[in-house]
């Protein structure tokens, strides 16, 4: 068995509000709580799931108070739980196939609700997501899971994005998702962060759960022959970007039997090229969409806008993980990472760059065909990155630093932090620990002033990220100065955690 396969391993225990064993010392000013998604079980019926992708959603919470932290975990109480561990039933999910029925119905009416990719609020209220339309409700003291989120609206995706993005000034979240049909669609989508009001005779209700659900509004659609496989976007002030990487699909595939999960369907055709869709948000217009040389990429980093609006020069800069083709998806099927069926069993999965591309806006109001006056540049800032992420301060605006992990040295993963302006980077590594992805969570400012002229250090605060100890077979949360990335606390969990996707940092969870 590879050293790392305790991150592979299911963990049946559920704990709630356990106090956690520190060294070091926890910020006092420290307090909220770490949210985390995952897989939590990998057997279904005595079977492995055939991909990391495809494990039970398991929450993770690290509650911190007064330097102290606690800890809650609780598998999302799903049908796809409920079938996988009453019935010993599969469904059909990103890599893993049901039956021919189950993988019909899973496209057109069924979709999986086993929400383990990532978590966050969407007008107001906690979610699980995954790529699924399906988003599951959670109780953030609890973690016990509330049933879908409903939409007030009638729009249709099939496959949507786990990663939306927030825009604090507008105050809505952003999101996206395909439409799979006799027409493919794109559609971008924003979720006011106010719920509608429902009126009654006496006048407004205040009691929230009398709100109306939340409403996804249309900002933009466009038509595609053939939808590509798209894990996230880039959002700035004015812009959704959606980048398009030739791993696509022929929708009809998905209705032919034995077609295998979700994923099985899609083939990377490296000559369509890597576009990247820039929508106005607020007219929905199609800016620009150029086409660079291929690449593939699971994960933006951050994207602002530089140059005078309207002025020649103006342009989007998005920064992201970059892969050369989509072979990624296949190192992380179960068979790759575990050596099944006689393979050597391998992490050692291709390596992530993070990549800066300009998209020029100029010269589209020339009458240019679109895109084709423009030419994206291309510039590598680090390489062996994954689950990237940014102060959340510094989300669309032009920013210095990335957090993620560092991936692919000596059969482990550390931590990095990269000055993208600089290309400076700061790591982490533990001897025999692999580590997930880091959260960054802000300090509060030191001073109104302070914040006021904007002086704040954008990394000022702590990084968050659990690491498994593979030969422990114990998990540590990992805290770390955002200044210096030195290591100046470690939170002891009494078990392992499988590894796991992404989480989200809430202070306003303080119980
Ligand atoms: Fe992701």
């Amino acid at each position: 068995m590879p050293a790392y396969s305790p991150g592979f391993r299911s963990l049946d225990a559920e704990h709630e509000d356990l106090s956690l064993a520190v060294e070091g010392e926890i910020p006092s000013w420290l307090s909220g709580s770490l949210v985390r998604n995952g897989p939590g079980k990998f057997e279904v019926g005595g079977e492995r799931v055939e991909h990391w992708f495809d494990g039970l959603a398991m929450l993770h919470k690290f509650r911190f108070v007064d330097g102290e932290v606690r800890y809650s975990n609780r598998f999302l109480r799903t049908d796809t739980y409920r079938r996988a561990v009453e019935d010993g039933t599969v469904s059909s999910q990103f890599a893993t196939s049901g039956s021919y029925l189950d993988q019909l119905k899973s496209f057109l009416r069924d979709p999986t609700d086993n929400a383990n990719v990532g978590v966050a609020t969407v007008g107001g209220e906690y979610v699980a997501l995954t790529e699924t339309p399906r988003r599951v409700r959670f109780d953030p003291e609890t973690l016990s899971s509330r049933g879908d989120l409903e939409y007030d609206d009638d729009l249709t995706g099939h496959h949507v994005t786990a990663h939306l993005r927030h825009d604090d000034r507008r105050g809505e979240t952003v999101g996206y998702m395909t439409e799979f049909g006799r027409r493919n669609r794109y559609h971008v989508y924003r979720v006011p962060d106010e719920r509608p009001e429902r009126e009654s005779d006496s006048g407004r209700v205040s009691d929230s759960e009398s709100d109306l659900d939340p409403r996804r509004i249309p900002v933009a659609s466009v038509e595609v022959d053939r939808p590509a496989y798209i894990h996230s976007f880039a959002l700035t002030p004015r812009f959704a970007i959606i980048v398009e990487p030739p791993y696509v699909v022929n929708p009809l595939r998905f209705l032919l039997p034995g077609g295998g999960g979700f994923i099985d369907n899609y083939e990377w055709r490296p000559e369509r090229g890597t576009r990247f869709l820039v929508f106005d948000r607020s007219s929905g217009e199609l800016v620009v969409e150029p086409t660079t040389a291929p690449f593939f990429f699971f994960h933006t980093v951050n994207a602002f806008e530089e140059g005078e609006s309207e002025a020649s020069d103006e342009s989007v800069v998005v920064d992201l993980v970059a892969y050369d083709d989509a072979t990624i998806v296949d190192d992380l099927f179960m068979s790759a990472v575990e050596g099944e069926e006689g393979a050597e069993p391998s992490l050692d999965a291709a390596e992530g760059v993070l990549t800066r591309f300009r998209v020029p806006l100029g010269g589209r109001r020339e009458g240019d065909e679109r895109g084709e006056s423009s030419e994206v540049t291309r510039e590598s800032l680090y390489r062996g990155i994954e689950l990237p992420r940014v102060a959340p301060a510094a989300h669309m605006r032009p920013y210095r630093y990335a957090f993620g992990q560092a991936t692919g040295r000596d059969g482990q993963n550390g931590l990095a932090k990269v000055d993208v302006e600089t290309g400076d980077s700061w790591e982490w590594w533990a001897e025999g620990h692999f580590a997930g992805e880091p959260i960054f969570v802000p300090e509060p400012a030191f001073s109104e002033d302070e914040s006021e002229k904007g002086e704040a250090k954008e990394d000022r605060g702590v990084v968050l990220a659990p690491a498994l100890n593979v030969e422990a077979e114990r998990t540590v949360l990992v805290v770390l100065d955002g200044e210096t990335f030195s290591e100046v606390a470690r939170v002891r969990v009494p078990h392992h955690i499988p590894f796991g996707f992404h989480g989200e940092f809430f202070p306003e969870v303080t119980s």
